[in-house]
């Protein structure tokens, strides 16, 4: 038997006006799959299901412009395979802003993967993704800076939506389409309790806010927090990434005449090839190592920053950091 992982999900932008507990009989609408969406318990149970015919979805009825949205999140148990549970806040249009949470389904006792990404003024290219070897209750996830003065939309103007559906995609969800839905286990369920927002909502083009002082906006993340956010898991093999071959004519390297048993390490790299690999690495098949790669792009579109560490041979600790101007992915030191 496996467990089944209740994630609790903190959706926080900033600001706050009302505590709101909404039941979902008069908080969402249900917006397709018929009797696949349903709420039950005098509107404190949500619950979608998905079978070989259609999927299901809910979205908030209210828009909000800053808040914290609460959501307690209980994924598909057991084989879950090829099923994504989407979970995000989305305004409307081509310039749409977007805070995505995505979970991709596994076979029994496999982790599911925790997809997120950040959309502002319709541009994304802004994914995280983390393992769930565990429950995350509390765990703070992701943060997003405010980093408007170096040239980085921030989603401050457009209003948004919650949305969640429960749907299939087998074709790539679940290591990357190779694990294909058991359809015997079907209807799969998703179920949701306690939706509560604290937030500025929307109402008649305006965004209504309270002046009080000392409310969460005013709250930052915990030194308890920081760390962690540090656990960040890893960082799923990225298609992309692992299809990457090395340049076919030749490359070059260059290795510290020192070794090295425990230092800081300075180098300015300035990139101008495909890939450049930065490491520090002992020698043996148990061997301990420190990379970083950094992934070359077209002009304009960033570079990626592909990190690892093996101790005694031992990798699996990929994580991948997108580097635009947003300091926080540098932020990676365990
Ligand atoms: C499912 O489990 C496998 C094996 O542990 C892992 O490689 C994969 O990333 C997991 N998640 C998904 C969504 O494929
Ligand atoms: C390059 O830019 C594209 C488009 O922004 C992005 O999808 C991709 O992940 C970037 N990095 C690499 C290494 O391809």
């Amino acid at each position: 038997m496996t467990k089944l992982p209740f994630f609790l999900i903190f959706t926080h932008f900033f600001f706050l006006l009302q505590v709101v507990s909404a039941d979902f009989s008069s908080g969402v609408d249900l917006t397709w799959g018929g009797e696949r969406a349903k709420v039950s318990e005098n509107g404190r149970l949500l619950q979608l299901s998905l079978d070989k015919v259609s999927g299901a979805g809910f979205q908030s009825k209210q828009e909000y412009l800053f808040g914290k949205i609460d959501m307690q999140i209980k994924v598909v148990p057991g084989n879950s395979a090829g099923t994504v549970t989407a979970y995000y806040l989305s305004s409307q249009g081509p310039m749409h802003d977007e805070i995505d949470f995505e979970f991709l389904g596994n076979a029994s006792g496999e982790p599911y993967i925790l997809h997120t990404n950040v959309y502002t003024q319709g541009k994304g290219n802004r994914e995280q993704q983390f393992y769930l070897c565990f429950s995350v209750d509390g765990t703070p996830i992701r943060v997003f800076r405010n980093v408007e003065g170096l040239g980085v939309p921030y989603p401050k103007n457009q209003p948004m939506r919650l949305y969640s559906s429960l749907w299939c995609a087998e074709e790539w969800a679940t290591r990357g389409g190779l694990i294909k839905t058991d359809w015997t286990q079907a209807p799969f369920t998703a179920s949701y309790r306690n939706f509560g927002s604290d937030a500025c909502m929307w109402l008649a083009g305006k965004s209504s806010c309270s002046s009080s002082k000392g409310r969460w906006w005013d709250q930052g993340l915990d030194s308890e927090g920081e760390k962690k956010l540090k656990w960040r898991a890893k960082v799923s093999e990225n298609g992309l990434l692992l299809q990457l071959s090395p340049d076919k004519v030749s490359g070059a390297g260059f290795q510290s005449k020192q070794e090295y048993l425990f230092g800081k390490i300075n180098m300015q790299i300035n990139s101008a090839s495909t890939v450049t690999a930065y490491y520090q690495s002992s020698q043996g098949p148990m061997l301990d190592e420190i990379d970083f790669e950094f992934l070359g792009n077209a002009s304009g579109e960033p570079y990626m920053l592909y990190t690892n560490v093996y101790t005694q041979g031992k990798g699996n600790r990929e994580q991948q950091f997108y580097l635009w101007t947003e300091r926080e992915f540098l932020q990676i030191s365990e």
